[in-house]
């Protein structure tokens, strides 16, 4: 069977983005192949965080992945953290990166810019996330477009260490979902919608109330010809709106278009409201239920044991290539 994995950072809410992006495929997906979901919280460290909003954040991430539809009976599902291999892997493939390869990431390139003193954590961190896919021979890693260059790293880095030292990981593959959406941003549709957005009007976090997703969607941004017409170079706004409307009901764009040509915004913005704010209650009723339960830890239990188990096997298998062992 082959093997996916995907992780998503707990920096800030868990948004809409975040779900269409890269849950929503982990969870097409889990019945055909060998599934591995994580938190990674190692990778929020990059940036300054509030230790304890990040560590309540944690469990919060993982009911949310079940509420999404993630069966835990068929993903292993731990917190990055816990598993100790995974940045002794990340040390060992750091000296098969090369400085120039991390630097020319373009996320590094822009969050490096955003903090006057950012961390030698946030150049490594393709590295770590390497580390995340290679431990477990991924073959796939679904992803949002947006961190495909990343995946395309760990795939080279990958290449470079089997060369080097013989044949010792699977190169793995970004999967980006068949249209490749990127949901951009409500207010201003030109970026992503990305959880670290100082304006939380344009973000829906999956942690919303019913109001405040209607609200958000009403006021989107939007052109001004009021046809509803998919062109993302000229219409991003209502383009965006249209992805996110296919995403959840899985219609396709021509369909959505068919059906609302001539109504104007108000009506269009209407219906992408109530679609997502419905949807996106139902998995908030799961997610309650989960957060109360008990299951969680040990869902989290059996993930790291199996999730150790093959990374203490791969770090052994790297460090007797690399010559370092006794
Ligand atoms: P992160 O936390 O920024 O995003 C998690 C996932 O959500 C996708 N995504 C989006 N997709 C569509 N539209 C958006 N607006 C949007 N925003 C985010 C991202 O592409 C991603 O798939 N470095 C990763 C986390 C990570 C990882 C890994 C992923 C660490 N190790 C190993 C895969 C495999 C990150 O920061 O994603």
């Amino acid at each position: 069977m082959k093997k996916i994995l995907t992780g998503i950072k707990p920096t800030g809410d868990f948004t809409l983005g975040n779900y269409i992006g890269a849950i929503k495929q982990m969870v097409s997906m889990q019945e055909e192949y060998d599934s591995y979901l994580f938190v990674a919280d190692l990778h929020a460290l990059t940036i300054p965080q509030d230790p304890k909003e990040l560590h309540e954040r944690l469990k919060k991430f993982i009911a949310m992945y079940i509420a999404c539809g993630i069966d835990p009976k068929k993903n292993t599902i731990y917190l990055q953290s816990e598993n100790e291999y995974i940045p002794a892997m990340s040390y060992l493939l750091e000296c098969t990166t090369q400085y120039g390869e991390a630097s020319r990431m373009i996320q590094f390139k822009e969050k490096s810019k955003e903090h006057s003193n950012f961390s030698v954590g946030l150049l490594t961190y393709p590295v770590l996330m390497a580390a995340d896919i290679l431990y477990c021979d991924a073959d796939y890693v679904p992803v949002g477009i947006d961190q495909k260059q990343h995946v395309e790293l760990a795939r080279d880095i990958a290449e470079r260490f089997n060369h080097r030292y013989g044949d010792t990981f699977v190169l793995p593959e970004p999967m980006i979902s068949k249209s490749g959406v990127k949901i951009r941003d409500l207010k201003d549709p030109t970026k992503k919608m990305s959880k670290s957005e100082e304006n939380p009007q344009g973000v829906i976090s999956m942690f919303d109330t019913k109001e405040d997703i209607e609200k958000k969607i009403m006021r989107a941004t939007t052109d001004s010809d009021n046809q509803i017409k998919y062109d993302m170079d000229h219409k991003p706004g209502i383009s965006n709106l249209l992805n996110i409307a296919s995403s959840i009901t899985g219609r396709t764009i021509e369909e959505l278009e068919k059906e609302f040509d001539g109504q104007g915004y108000g009506t269009f913005k209407k219906y992408v409201a109530s679609i997502t704010s419905e949807h996106i209650m139902k998995i908030q009723e799961k997610y309650q239920q989960l957060l109360n339960g008990k299951e969680l830890d040990q869902i989290l239990d059996e993930g790291i044991q199996k999730s150790r188990t093959l990374a203490k096997g791969k770090y052994d298998l790297m460090k007797q290539r690399m010559g370092v062992i006794r």
